[in-house]
């Protein structure tokens, strides 16, 4: 059997150089746990704009539909602000998100012990936190039509659009239960439909799709501005939250936030199955390309090392090798090892980029 095969895209700024620590850990994946990839390069954002005038090139984009699944580090920078919309760097992943029809956007919020005292919420509210935001990623508002703004009289009017067809929100619906199905089996789907119209056809339609095929796990459903207040009440009510892009973009940023920095979230967004019965998949973590920090060695690697956990997961399906990553993470953040996002007010010394890949490869071993 050949092995499976990752496009990796680091991009611009400090995605060089976390996806230089995931490649050290894939490397030992292949050498320790007989798990070998066949892996490809190639430019994403800023550099790709650089080399080609196109933020992606015809032939990336190719070789990442082929692939098992996509690795993606970070775009943009100062650099490119000035560039036409057309090829700014973001455009290079909005494009890969599209082609891809990557409608599952996966963002966890995981509260590791060791920096519980980070949150902006009391430790025992999030000590243990393992919470899964779905959110809807290539419909509603930010798609819909009309848009735009025009004038009415002399006045100027902006216009959005929420719009859901029933298909768009049974896929979602699903891969929320499937996800629900390997964790502890609950979906709390939340949107408006106290106010929305697309919000009851999303309730009925998840609701049928429960009843239908998943009716073994357990479905709540909730406004979702009683859903924000939920979740910096007692956000470990939840484990999968399903819900649509808008609505989604703004629980899992606040969700995300409960559990400390930027420099430790990972995030998923998966399609329909391929040929192989793996999903369309693109891996990558929350944060940007972080121009501040750049090239001086103290970017924080786990958000991109996680984000590989998820592929080895939900690509792999190698839930027991995703774990065993993510406790080695654990493992050393327990141990003390903080790069310099990490360090509290009362400070502390920071290690470096690679010296985290060293610590978290030395826990792997
Ligand atoms: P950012 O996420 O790059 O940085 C925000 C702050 O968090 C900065 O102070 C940065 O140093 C820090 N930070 C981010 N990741 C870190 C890590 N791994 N370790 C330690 N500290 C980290 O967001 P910002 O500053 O708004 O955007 C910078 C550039 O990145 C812009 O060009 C923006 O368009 C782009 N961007 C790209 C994204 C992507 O590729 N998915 C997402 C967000 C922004
Ligand atoms: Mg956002």
């Amino acid at each position: 059997m050949s092995n499976p095969t990752l496009l990796i895209l680091a991009g611009d700024g400090i995605g060089p150089e976390v996806m230089n620590e995931v490649k050290r850990i894939i490397t030992w994946y292949g050498d320790k746990r007989d798990m070998p990839f066949d892996i490809s390069e190639d430019l994403v954002g800023g550099c790709a704009y650089d080399k080609h005038g196109t933020p992606l090139h015809d032939d990336t984009m190719a070789k990442a539909q082929e692939v098992d699944a996509v690795l993606l580090g970070a775009v943009g920078g100062p650099k490119y602000d000035d560039l036409d919309f057309s090829v700014k760097p973001e455009r290079g992943l909005l494009r890969l998100r599209k082609e891809m029809d990557l409608f599952s956007n996966l963002r966890p919020a995981q509260c590791f012990d060791a920096l519980a005292d980070f949150s902006s919420l009391k430790r025992d509210i999030v000590a243990g936190l393992d919470i899964m935001i779905v959110r809807e990623l290539t419909s509603g508002v930010y798609f819909g039509e009309p848009r735009g703004i025009h004038l009415e009289g002399n006045e100027r009017v902006g216009i959005n659009t929420q719009r859901y067809t029933e298909s768009e929100i049974a896929r979602v619906a699903r891969s929320a239960f499937e996800l629900a199905r390997r964790r502890s089996n609950r979906v709390c789907s939340m949107e408006k439909a106290n106010v929305m119209e697309s919000g009851v056809l999303w309730r009925q339609v998840v609701t049928e799709i429960h009843e239908k095929e998943y009716a073994d796990v357990e479905l709540s459903h909730m406004y979702a501005d009683n859903g924000a207040m939920q979740l910096v009440r007692n956000p470990k009510q939840f484990d999968v939250i399903v819900t649509d892009n808008l609505f989604g973009d703004l629980l899992s940023d606040a969700a995300a936030m409960l559990t400390g920095s930027l420099g430790m979230l990972p995030s998923a967004s998966l399609g329909l199955p391929m040929a192989n019965g793996r999903p369309k998949a693109l891996y990558e973590p929350v944060h940007g390309s972080a121009p501040d920090i750049t090239g001086q060695g103290k970017a924080n690697p786990i958000a991109c090392i996680l984000s590989f956990a998820m592929a080895l997961r939900y690509s792999f399906d190698a839930g027991a090798e995703a774990d065993r990553l993510e406790a080695a993470v654990e493992q050393v953040l327990a141990d003390g090892a903080r790069t310099a996002d990490l360090l509290g007010p009362e400070g502390g010394s920071p290690i470096s980029t690679t010296q985290m890949g060293d610590a978290i490869l030395a826990a792997l071993d």
